[in-house]
């Protein structure tokens, strides 16, 4: 099992493997707090990086602070090649709420609580993650927050932006303001609302990094994909992401697991070709969800 199979993809000038790596699940349940085995969480992120992953998703708001630690006790000093991707504009509440954090105060704040808790100088990628509802992607103007952080970009505390939970209209937004190298949004086999953004993205060079790949907290089930997987003699969550890296080239995977046995059997998925009939069944399932309503227009 190689991951250099999938081949690579720019975040601005840094190039990173396609198959990469979300922090988020390492934290306590709901996201909220230590993981129940702090052990295990650090031996997920020596495998990932062991095992040639060079790009690492995280954000200090998921335990809040607690992936961003686990990272850096794991893994730093960092290897020149990790691209560790953060992502800003949310806070947690007491009750592990989420909440939007968009003031200058609190965006720069949160830049410097991923510098101190990552032990890094600089942030590779910082994601601006819009919080206009609750429920996904919503309309609304990002020029005031993303100036903020196109200042921060400036005085040298982060190397490239990008945009997360953002519509088209906000994408193009941000265009206009400063270069964009990803943008992070919710997509998977049943979850296709992005469909045209992911090819305008292609077109320009811009990667594109699904998030919830597998489904995220209730992991992709499907009678389609169950038997594409017994086709192709693979797992159900390895054709997820084997069709993921097919979709198209800008596409950058960034499964979660806080399981060395997932992470392995995810990362094997570099090696899955999914052949065209078994990507014309694994399309039904998109076609399905948006027929039931599943999809936002
Ligand atoms: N920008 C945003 O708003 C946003 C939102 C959510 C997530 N993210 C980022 O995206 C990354 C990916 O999303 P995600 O981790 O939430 O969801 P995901 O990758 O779609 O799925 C994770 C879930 O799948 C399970 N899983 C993973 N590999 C498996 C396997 N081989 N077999 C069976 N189950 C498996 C995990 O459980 P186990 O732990 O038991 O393996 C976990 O419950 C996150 O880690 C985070 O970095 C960003």
């Amino acid at each position: 099992m190689s991951i250099e199979q999938s081949g690579t993809f720019p975040l601005g000038d840094c190039r990173v493997k396609r198959l990469g790596f979300g922090a988020m699940q390492l934290a306590g349940p709901g996201v909220f707090g230590p993981p129940k085995d702090t052990q295990a969480a650090l031996a997920v992120l020596r495998e990932a990086v062991a095992a040639g992953v060079d790009h690492i998703d995280t954000s200090d708001f998921y335990g809040p602070h607690v992936t961003n630690r686990l990272i850096r006790e794991a893994l730093a000093p960092y290897s020149d090649d990790l691209v560790i991707v953060t992502k800003i504009g949310a806070r947690r509440g007491a009750d592990a709420s989420w909440n939007p954090a968009f003031s200058a105060a609190e965006l720069t704040a949160a830049v410097h609580d991923n510098l101190r808790n990552l032990g890094l100088d600089v942030l590779p990628v910082v994601n601006l993650r819009c919080m206009f509802s609750a429920h996904g992607p919503a309309e609304g103007s990002i020029e005031a927050p993303l100036t903020v952080l196109a200042g921060l970009q400036r005085q040298g505390l982060v190397r490239h932006v990008g945009l997360s939970n953002a519509t088209p209209a906000q994408v193009a937004e941000g265009r206009r303001i400063c270069p964009i190298v990803c943008v992070q949004n919710q997509y998977n086999l049943a979850h296709r609302g992005d469909d045209a953004l992911i090819d305008d993205l292609a077109r320009d060079g811009i990667a594109y990094v699904p998030f919830f790949p597998l489904g995220g907290f209730s992991p992709l089930q499907s009678d389609a994909l169950s038997a594409v997987a017994g086709r192709l003699g693979a797992t159900p969550m390895q054709v997820a992401l084997a069709w993921l890296l097919q979709r198209s080239p800008n596409i950058l995977l960034i499964p979660g697991t806080s399981s060395v046995a997932h992470l392995r059997e995810n990362l094997a998925a570099a090696d899955l070709a999914v052949d065209a009939d078994s990507i014309r069944m694994l399309d039904t399932i998109g076609a399905t969800q948006a027929a039931a309503g599943g999809e936002r227009p």
